[in-house]
């Protein structure tokens, strides 16, 4: 992790539903002109709408029903084993709505990253949107963290934040941190293709180059905040 690739980066993206988080992941790679491949899409629904997507974009795609399996820890040997036979660099989670195994989360050190849709270390878990108005915050957002055994917790690699609005519901809210999520995990992706990401021995991330690693939604847009202090 943070070398720089002797051939270009390899992307395993896991997802459960419709995949939006993995078209801005595959866009970034295409109209950034990345060194990087998603050299499989897997979701652990059959049915996930975004599967469709990544089939019409000629990516390789699985779809493993994980109810198919006896135990969690059955479902998750077999995932790592097709997931190895990728070879990938980084597994990414993409709207992925199954809690892994410890086994698994140490059979890939420090390579598997997760969007959350909140500020973490508030409001790990679901229903995100609802716990944060039931909170009465004014500021909402999302993180991009590599993945510990711990669900929603490890070492943040961004975060992006949103302005609560008086009049907003689970879903407007929802909608606006879907927006930063989108830019954020695209900029995330092009970090980590371009070797750029490292974690220190106290588990601190660090990105080359990088003054800072927040995003705001502004009227214009989702900004850096580095372009906009
Ligand atoms: C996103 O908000 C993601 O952060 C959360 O679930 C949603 C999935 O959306 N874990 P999509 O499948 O990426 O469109």
């Amino acid at each position: 992790m943070g070398d720089t690739f002797t051939t270009r980066c390899r992307f395993v993206v896991l997802i459960s539903g419709r995949g939006s988080n993995m078209q801005a992941i595959v866009n970034a790679i295409e109209q950034q002109g990345l060194p990087a491949d998603v050299v499989a899409v897997i979701a652990n629904k059959p049915d996930a709408t975004g599967l469709q997507w990544a089939q019409d974009r000629g990516l390789t795609i699985h779809g493993l029903d994980h109810r198919n399996y006896a135990s969690r820890q059955d479902f998750d040997n077999m995932l790592a084993e097709l997931i190895d036979s990728y070879h990938p660099d980084y597994i990414l989670l993409a709207g992925y709505m199954r809690v892994l195994t410890p086994e698994f989360v140490s059979h890939f050190p420090n390579s598997i990253v997760n969007i959350h849709p909140s500020l973490l270390p508030a409001f790990p878990g679901l229903k995100t949107h609802q716990q944060a108005l039931n909170a009465g915050v004014q500021w909402h957002g999302c993180t991009v963290h590599f993945v510990t055994p711990v669900l929603d917790h490890g070492p943040i690699i961004a975060q992006g934040v949103v302005a609560v609005q008086a009049d907003d519901n689970p879903d407007t809210l929802a909608a606006r941190v879907l927006r930063v999520e989108h830019r954020m995990y695209a900029d995330v992706t092009a970090w980590l293709a371009h070797g750029r990401v490292s974690l220190d021995t106290d588990q601190r991330v660090h990105v080359s180059g990088a003054a800072n690693r927040s995003f705001l939604l502004t009227p214009q847009g989702v900004e850096t905040t580095e372009s906009i202090l």
